[in-house]
C-alpha cells in the first residue's frame, strides 16, 4: 500500500532539464535494464523506441526513493506501457527476460561490439554485419574499407575500451594545457563532458577552449596539435574546421565549432619503482610507456562560450531535453552556438550557463545534476 506521502514524492517534471538528476540513484537495476533495451532498439534502428526507453530511465534516475512496485511508477512521465513490464519483472524476478535474451542475441552482441569502435556508427556496423563481420579480426579483410577514424579505433581498441579514471583525466588536462599554453599563455581551457558532471570515469576527456581575443584562437588548434604530434603525444587526430552552419535549424544537434578528435598517448606513471616519477620510462622489456586515451578538443568564440559549455557538458539526454524544451515550450532554438528566436529572427546573447537557464525560464541545474 502506497502512502499519501510517497504519492507526493513520486511526481517528476516531464523534461529532464526541469529536474535534478544526480550521478547515483536509487533504482539502478531497473534503469540499467531500460537503458539496455534503449540501446538494443537504437542498434536495430528504432530511434523512437530507443528514446522512449531512454526517457523512462532518465525519469527514474531523478527519483529520490527506491520503487517498491511497478504501480508506483505508472503515473510518472514515460513510465507506463512497456516500461511497466520491465519494472515489474525486475522487482519480482530480479531480471528482465527481454534483457536476458539480448545476452544470447548474436546480432545485438555483434552490433554492440562494432559500434563500440571509435568512428563506427549504427549504419556502418549494420553494413558490416550484413557482410558477415562478427569479430574485430574480421575487419582485417582487405575488402572492408575503414575510414582513418575507424582504423585508429581498431588499432587502439583495447586501450580505448578501458574507462578513463579521474586521475588520468587530470593528467590529460595537464598535457593538453601545456601544449595550448605554449602558444597562448592565458587561454581558457575547461574540462567538460562527464567529468564536469562529477563522473569518476569516462570514455574520453572533453575540453572547451576559448579566449576573449578571437585572433588568439585563429590557427591555434593546428599549432598545438602539430606540436603534440612532434612530441610523440598523439596517436591519432582528425580536426574538423569551423563551419558557419545553419546553426539554428531545428533538430540539428551537431554544431560547427572547430573540433579535434584525438587519441593521446598518455605517458604511464611508473609505479613499479618507489620514488620513480613521470618520464622514467619502460621498466621491463615489452612494457608500453603509454596508454591511448580519446580526447575531444573544441574551440569556441568567446561570445558563444556559455552555450558551448552548456552544450558540451551533457549528458546527451539532458542536452536533447533542453533543446526539446526550448523549442516546444519557449519557441526558441538552442544549440552549442546560441539561442535563437525564430519569431523575432534574432539571437539572444548570454554570458553564463545561469543566464541561459534564466532566459529559458528554467531553474538553474548545476552540472552534477545534469546526469539525465
Ligand atoms: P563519457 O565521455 O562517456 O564519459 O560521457 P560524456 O557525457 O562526456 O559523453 P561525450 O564525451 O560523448 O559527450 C559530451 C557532451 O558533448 C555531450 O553532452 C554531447 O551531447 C556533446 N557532444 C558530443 N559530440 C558533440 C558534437 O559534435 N556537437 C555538440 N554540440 N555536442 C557534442
Ligand atoms: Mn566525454
Ligand atoms: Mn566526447
Amino acid at each position: 500500500c502506497v502512502s499519501k506521502d510517497t504519492d507526493v514524492l513520486l511526481t517528476v517534471a516531464p523534461y529532464a532539464c526541469q529536474r535534478q538528476t544526480p550521478l547515483t540513484h536509487q533504482n539502478s537495476e531497473i534503469i540499467d535494464a531500460l537503458e539496455k533495451l534503449g540501446k538494443a532498439a537504437a542498434l536495430r534502428g528504432s530511434e523512437v523506441r530507443s528514446l522512449a526507453f531512454t526517457r523512462a530511465a532518465s525519469v527514474l534516475k531523478s527519483l529520490p526513493i527506491r520503487l517498491q512496485s511497478a504501480d508506483q511508477a505508472k503515473n510518472l512521465p514515460f513510465c507506463g506501457g512497456h516500461c511497466q513490464t520491465v519494472i515489474q519483472e525486475i522487482l519480482e524476478d530480479g531480471v528482465c527476460h527481454e534483457v536476458e535474451a539480448l545476452q544470447t542475441n548474436e546480432q545485438y552482441q555483434c552490433m554492440e561490439l562494432l559500434t563500440s569502435i571509435f568512428g563506427v556508427g549504427v549504419h556502418t556496423a549494420e553494413r558490416w554485419y550484413k557482410d558477415g563481420v562478427r569479430k574485430l579480426s574480421d575487419l582485417d579483410d582487405p575488402n572492408i574499407k575503414l575510414t582513418a577514424d575507424q582504423r585508429a579505433g581498431v588499432t587502439h581498441y583495447t586501450d580505448l575500451q578501458r574507462p578513463v579514471t579521474r586521475e588520468k583525466a587530470d593528467r590529460v588536462q595537464h598535457l593538453i594545457k601545456n601544449a595550448l599554453h605554449r602558444f597562448v599563455p592565458d587561454l581558457e581551457v575547461t574540462m567538460t563532458g562527464g567529468f564536469r558532471r562529477g563522473k569518476q570515469q569516462g570514455h574520453d576527456v572533453d575540453f572547451l577552449i576559448t579566449h576573449p581575443d578571437g585572433e588568439a584562437l585563429s590557427g591555434l588548434l593546428k599549432k598545438a596539435v602539430d606540436w603534440m604530434d612532434s612530441q610523440g603525444l598523439l596517436l591519432y587526430h582528425h580536426t574538423r574546421v569551423r563551419s558557419r552552419v545553419q546553426a539554428h535549424r531545428r533538430n540539428v544537434p551537431m554544431d560547427g565549432h572547430e573540433t579535434c578528435y584525438a587519441i593521446v598517448a598518455l605517458p604511464n606513471l611508473d609505479t613499479s619503482k618507489a620514488g620513480a616519477g613521470v618520464g622514467s620510462d619502460v621498466t621491463f622489456p615489452g612494457a608500453r610507456a603509454w596508454r591511448a586515451v580519446r580526447v575531444d578538443l573544441v574551440v569556441t568564440p568567446y561570445d558563444e562560450y556559455a552555450f558551448a559549455l552548456l552544450g558540451w557538458t551533457g549528458s546527451k539526454h539532458f542536452e536533447r531535453e533542453l533543446r526539446r524544451f526550448s523549442w516546444h515550450e519557449k519557441n526558441l532554438s538552442l544549440n552549442s552556438h546560441g539561442l535563437y528566436s525564430t519569431e523575432k529572427q534574432c539571437s539572444i546573447p548570454a554570458t553564463s550557463e545561469e543566464e541561459i537557464f534564466a532566459l529559458l525560464g528554467l531553474q538553474y541545474v548545476p552540472p552534477q545534476y545534469r546526469n539525465a
